[in-house]
């Protein structure tokens, strides 16, 4: 099977509220996939549809091959998740609503405590096993979620904002068991706003906006795209411009994204004398320079170096800045129709 997931023209109207609008998704098999957008951007719709909590109101959707309208309990057979809102039973334990779940899905029993101790140790949440889940703090309850919902070993893991509330060593500890189930083969669809999480873990990323699919690419590729549309903008920006304000000029240096920052052991004019593919250059008092480069070359780094090293200039420490996963979300969810969003 080349994709688990697909979707076609997928669709949710609240009343006459559009929340998910004519979504064409397709998520290989095998793969992590991260899903962003801005609050109220429709991801946690989409997992609801994918999951069969909520039926679509048009189009279609398939997971593992199986039709979410006619093929729900297949569907969920396949699948865990982990909600937004953790959605245990208050009143039971930890080990409760574990052996639950495991019940549910049919783990026999003589494998089931035993799983479920193995999960609760890996995330930490062993020492509360006997606890109401109306006792745990909200991490806690995190983590007892996601063992429940990992317990039957689902071919696919939707995790809707997995680490909100998490303490840096469980969610190192969750990166890691990402990484493992998706080396065992397992997809991972993972909604996040933490762009650093997205970026390490994510084969393929979807942006979504106002309930449609606005990017979708590796989270190199999108990268690689915000820099080349910057690319043509700065072009046309500087071709219009010919009296030059202050405030064009601003508009200008921040399109010039890569920045590049040079720590020299000896500095004098020379070094930087016919310096090509910088946009500007500031020189501090201890023989740093800092470079905005409006050179899209792929070796535009490459030959600032060289330069500097055929002046004779003594380099002793370099560091870029690229364009991160935050500059692409942010570019491509700037433009909200307010209307849409109401
Ligand atoms: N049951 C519902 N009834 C009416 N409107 C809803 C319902 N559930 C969600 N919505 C609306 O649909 C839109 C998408 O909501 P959704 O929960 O999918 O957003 P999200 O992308 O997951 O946002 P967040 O990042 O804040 O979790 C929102 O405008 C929300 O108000
Ligand atoms: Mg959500």
């Amino acid at each position: 099977m080349k994709n688990v997931i697909e979707t076609k023209n997928l669709t949710k109207v609240y009343k006459n509220f559009t929340a998910v609008n004519s979504l064409n998704l397709e998520i290989p098999d095998k793969t992590i996939f991260g899903m962003l957008g801005p609050n109220g951007a429709g991801k946690t719709t989409t997992i609801k549809m994918l999951t069969c909590l909520t039926q679509p109101t048009s189009g279609s959707a398939t997971v593992g091959g199986f039709d979410v309208k006619s093929d729900p309990d297949e569907v969920r057979r396949l699948l865990g998740m982990v909600p937004q809102q953790v959605s245990l039973y208050k009143d039971l334990t930890v080990m409760e609503n574990s052996q639950l779940c495991a019940d549910y899905y049919g783990i026999p029993s003589d494998e089931r405590d035993s799983r479920i101790d193995e999960l609760m140790e890996l995330v930490d949440i062993a020492y509360a096993k006997d606890k109401r889940i109306s006792q745990l703090s909200g991490g806690q309850k995190q983590k007892a979620s996601l063992v429940a919902s990992l317990v039957h070993r689902p071919k696919i893991l939707f995790l809707d904002e997995p680490t909100i509330g998490l303490d840096p060593t469980t969610k190192r500890v969750l990166w890691d068991l990402i990484r493992e189930l998706n080396d065992d083969g397992h997809t991972i669809i993972l909604c996040s706003h933490d762009m650093h999480e997205v970026d390490m873990l994510c084969d393929n990323v979807g942006i979504i906006n106002t309930g449609n699919l606005v990017a979708y690419d590796t989270p190199q590729g999108l990268k690689d795209s915000l820099l080349k549309s910057n690319e043509s903008e700065l072009k046309d920006a500087l071709s219009q411009i010919s009296a030059e304000s202050d405030d064009s000029k601003e508009d200008i240096d921040n399109l010039a994204l890569r920045k590049m920052s040079i720590l020299l052991k000896n500095f004098d004019e020379s070094i930087i004398d016919g310096l090509y593919g910088v946009k500007s250059i500031e020189i501090e008092k201890n023989n740093r320079i800092n470079l905005r480069i409006d050179s899209f070359d792929d070796n535009a780094v490459n030959n600032i170096l060289k330069h500097i090293i055929d002046a004779n200039g003594i380099i002793k420490s370099v560091s870029t800045e690229e364009p991160s996963l935050d500059d692409v979300f942010i570019k491509a969810t700037s433009e909200v129709n307010e209307n849409d969003r109401a």
